[in-house]
Formats: structure tokens, C-alpha cells, sequence
């Protein structure tokens, strides 16, 4: 298994996210983290119309009412809790959500 620490409990408020780079299968790929009201989630920055990254490098995931992702290229928008694609191209596809864990002192991307 590889772990690799995303964040401190403390470093994200609610609502903010955190990209990070990992790799899975051999392959060097780009996640982001985001803390939500009672959880942490993560997900491939990678959305599910075309291969390309989310935010387009400036950081942003959320809508400016702070309920979903959003993918800035075309406009998917994604549940934050389940990554489920709920308006757009890729309706009904899902982001690709990766396993955090977190204990006392950090948040964990776990990948076996
Ligand atoms: S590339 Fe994301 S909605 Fe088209």
C-alpha cells in the first residue's frame, strides 16, 4: 500500500481544497482534496467528458455558492460527496473519487 499525507486537519477550512500529485498504475496523475461539512473527500482532477483537468490550473473546484465542482471547460458539475456528474456532458458519470483516511493530526491518500 502507499500512503502518501495530503494536509494537516487543520490546513483546510471547510469548503477549500488542496491538489496533490500521486501516481497509479505506473502513472503520474493529479488529485485534489477537499474538506467538506463532515468529511474529507479526494478525486482524479480529471474530468469525465474529455481527460482534461478540472480547475485548469487556477485552483477552483467549487461553484461560487459552494455546492458542487464544477469543471471550468465545458461546465460539468459534480456532487462533492459522491462525484456523481449531476448537470452536464457526462451526466450520470462520476469523478474518480481516490481513498483518504485521517487521524488526529493528517489527512492520508491510501492507494493499494
Ligand atoms: S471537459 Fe469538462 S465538461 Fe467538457
Amino acid at each position: 500500500m502507499t500512503r502518501i499525507r495530503l494536509a494537516s486537519i487543520t490546513e483546510l477550512d471547510k469548503g477549500q481544497t488542496k491538489k496533490f500529485r500521486y501516481t497509479q498504475d505506473g502513472v503520474p496523475r493529479e488529485g485534489f482534496l477537499a474538506r467538506l461539512e463532515n468529511c474529507w473527500v479526494a478525486y482524479e482532477n480529471r474530468c469525465r467528458h474529455i481527460a482534461i483537468s478540472l480547475d485548469l490550473d487556477d485552483g477552483v473546484f467549487f461553484t461560487d455558492d459552494g455546492k458542487y465542482f464544477f469543471c471550468q471547460t465545458h461546465g460539468a458539475v459534480y456532487e462533492p460527496e459522491t462525484g456523481l456528474c449531476v448537470h452536464g456532458p457526462c451526466k450520470d458519470a462520476s469523478l474518480f473519487s481516490l481513498p483518504v483516511k485521517n487521524d488526529d493530526e493528517s489527512v492520508w491518500l491510501e492507494l493499494e
